[in-house]
């Protein structure tokens, strides 16, 4: 995970520019709130299933940048005062609070779009059709069918009642689709038959709700220190989570069963997806 956020990190520094147009405001917080930290297991996820097909890094590290736009984008998003109302990101201030909050929207807005102009660029892929697959894709697990859609049900979740299934629902939604994201676009690169996709799917589902819960649970038992953002905030807001509604230990136990569930898909890989099958057991564990 290391070796893949260097490259991520290196590629983002590249992919945008300090600037000294008279918006270069826009740049320095869309660089702020995307280089210099987080786990950068999208990126992680994109190079490794890529490296399953065989997959050339460059097409495969535009693709780890475009996703980790997108997920800076709802981390920046996430923080702002009318939602999470956050002040620590990844051990920083968080954008809104470095900046303003127009500068926080808008820094937001620019690497969601900007993620989409990565992907469309040939550079990216010489294939056009790889190319609208991986746009349609990413548009698909950040829209309202995914990541926003699991956002605006996180907000009502706080004032309204939710069974588990309506819970599993938000969290597949809200984090789930884009850490399937992460999995599918090296399907998709590398052009990847049916079954090898559909068991990154089934890998990445679980996954994504077993990332979740852990996030969930570090919200409660990690610090400030470990996580780089504020904890103890769900109970706060009255959040619906797995955690509220099972308690720790049985949102402990449905974590690990995931993410067992998650290696069990990667048969069909033989050894070559031992990462992935680490990485299962990583975000379960994590502590950050
Ligand atoms: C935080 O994501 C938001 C969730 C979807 C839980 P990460 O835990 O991946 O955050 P970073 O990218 O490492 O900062
Ligand atoms: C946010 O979930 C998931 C996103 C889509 C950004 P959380 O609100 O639990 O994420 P953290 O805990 O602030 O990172
Ligand atoms: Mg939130
Ligand atoms: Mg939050
Ligand atoms: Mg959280």
């Amino acid at each position: 995970m290391a070796q893949a956020a260097e490259l991520v990190e290196s590629a983002i520094a590249r992919l945008l520019p300090t600037t000294d147009l008279p918006e270069a405001v826009l740049y320095d917080a869309m660089r702020y709130g995307s280089l210099g930290g987080g786990k950068r297991l999208r990126p992680f996820l994109v190079l490794t299933s890529a490296s399953l097909f065989g997959v050339g890094e460059e097409c495969a590290v535009r693709t780890a940048a475009a996703v980790e736009f997108v997920h800076c984008y709802s981390l920046i998003h996430d923080d702002l005062p009318a939602m999470d109302d956050g002040d620590l990101r990844r051990g920083r201030p968080t954008v809104h609070r470095q900046f303003d909050e127009a500068t926080a929207i808008l820094a937001g807005d620019g690497l969601l779009t900007f993620a989409f102009e990565v992907l469309a660029d040939p550079a990216t892929h010489e294939d056009p059709n790889v190319r609208c697959q991986l746009v349609a894709a990413l548009a698909r697990a950040a829209g309202p069918h995914g990541m926003v859609g699991g956002q605006m049900l996180d907000l009502i979740a706080e004032h309204e009642t939710f069974d588990m299934g309506t819970v599993t629902r938000l969290q597949r939604m809200k984090t789930g689709e884009m850490i399937a994201f992460g999995c599918e676009a090296g399907a998709i690169l590398g052009k990847a038959g049916a079954p090898q996709r559909h068991a990154l799917h089934a890998y990445a589902h679980d996954l994504g709700l077993a990332f979740q819960i852990a996030d969930d649970l570090l919200d409660i038992e990690g610090t400030e220190a470990e996580t780089g953002k504020g904890v103890g905030r769900d109970a706060v807001a009255g959040k619906a989570t797995f955690v509220s509604i099972l308690g720790r230990d049985r949102a402990r136990a449905q974590a690990e069963m995931l993410s067992r569930q998650a290696v069990s898909h990667l048969e069909i890989f033989d050894g070559r997806a031992d990462l992935l099958k680490a990485v299962a057991e990583y975000v379960v564990t994590r502590r950050a």
